[in-house]
């Protein structure tokens, strides 16, 4: 069970269909929250205090949508979580641009639609802002570059956002490491293992730790953190095996 700390608050949560996202949306109701779970797949059967948004978070109309289904519906939006991305790999010489384009417009581009519709509402109760980044925006992995581009674009991004929209608005990012969801899917035993053994918890993240994170940035146990990256990755970018 939650504590409240989320209690009265609006949020807005996207990629809630799947892994991370949908570990959010969990988190928050527990915290007392009323989430607006936007995602482009069909989330299936609603649920009590779920207003699901079904739309592309690149496209600036889904934010139109998004933000009047706040004020219309709730009449506030205290946080909102830019959860949303997609992964293509291939190394840069391969990467088809339609692939680059996409994964920059949804993993990044996305967070500034989101802030462009949603900042007004956010700054009228006062709000948190929470964007979703990468251990990617720190090291260099093969076969990531526009992912790895905008992760680190995140970075940035959440850092000016929160220099622009302070003091009403908290805005900090996240980089989980490594956190089994269906994005794994695809990824061979291997791969898997090794992503384990680079981690100093030997271990796989639980979309649920993600979200404990998200939580505490979007509440007000964070108070006097904005502009801050946290990253959650049981050590993965600690851990070297080489001088
Ligand atoms: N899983 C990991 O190991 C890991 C590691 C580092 C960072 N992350 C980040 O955490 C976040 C969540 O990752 P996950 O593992 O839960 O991913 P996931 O693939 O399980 O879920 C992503 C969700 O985003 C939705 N989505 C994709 N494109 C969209 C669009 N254009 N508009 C709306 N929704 C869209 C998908 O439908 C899906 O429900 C992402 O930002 C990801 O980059 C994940």
């Amino acid at each position: 069970m939650g504590r409240g700390l989320l209690s009265g608050r609006v949020a807005v949560v996207t990629g809630t269909a799947s892994g991370i996202g949908a570990a959010v949306v969990d988190r928050f109701l527990q915290e007392d929250a009323r989430v607006i779970a936007v995602d482009v797949a069909h989330q299936g059967a609603g649920r009590p205090g779920v207003l699901a948004v079904t739309g592309d978070v690149a496209d600036a109309a889904t934010w139109r949508r998004v933000a009047d289904t706040a004020r219309t519906e709730f009449g506030r939006l205290d946080v909102l979580h830019s959860n949303a991305a997609v992964v293509v790999r291939a190394p840069a010489h391969e990467l088809a641009e339609s692939d680059w384009d996409r994964q920059i417009a949804v993993n990044l581009k996305a967070a500034y639609l989101a802030v462009g519709a949603c900042v007004a509402l956010l700054r009228e109760g006062g709000g948190a802002v929470v964007l979703s980044s990468s251990v990617h925006a720190l090291v260099g992995l093969p076969a990531h570059p526009a992912y790895a581009a905008a992760k680190g674009g995140l970075v940035s991004l959440g850092r000016q956002l929160a220099v622009e929209y302070g003091p009403e608005v908290r805005v900090n990012t996240v980089l989980p490491g490594p956190i089994l969801t269906p994005a794994w899917e695809g990824i061979g035993e291997e791969d898997r293992r090794r992503s384990v053994a680079g981690t100093a918890a030997a271990r796989f993240g639980r979309p649920d730790e993600v979200a404990a994170a998200v939580t505490f940035l979007a509440c007000e146990e964070s108070s006097y953190v904005t502009g801050a990256c946290l990253v959650v990755d049981g050590g993965w970018t600690a851990v070297k095996d080489s001088a």
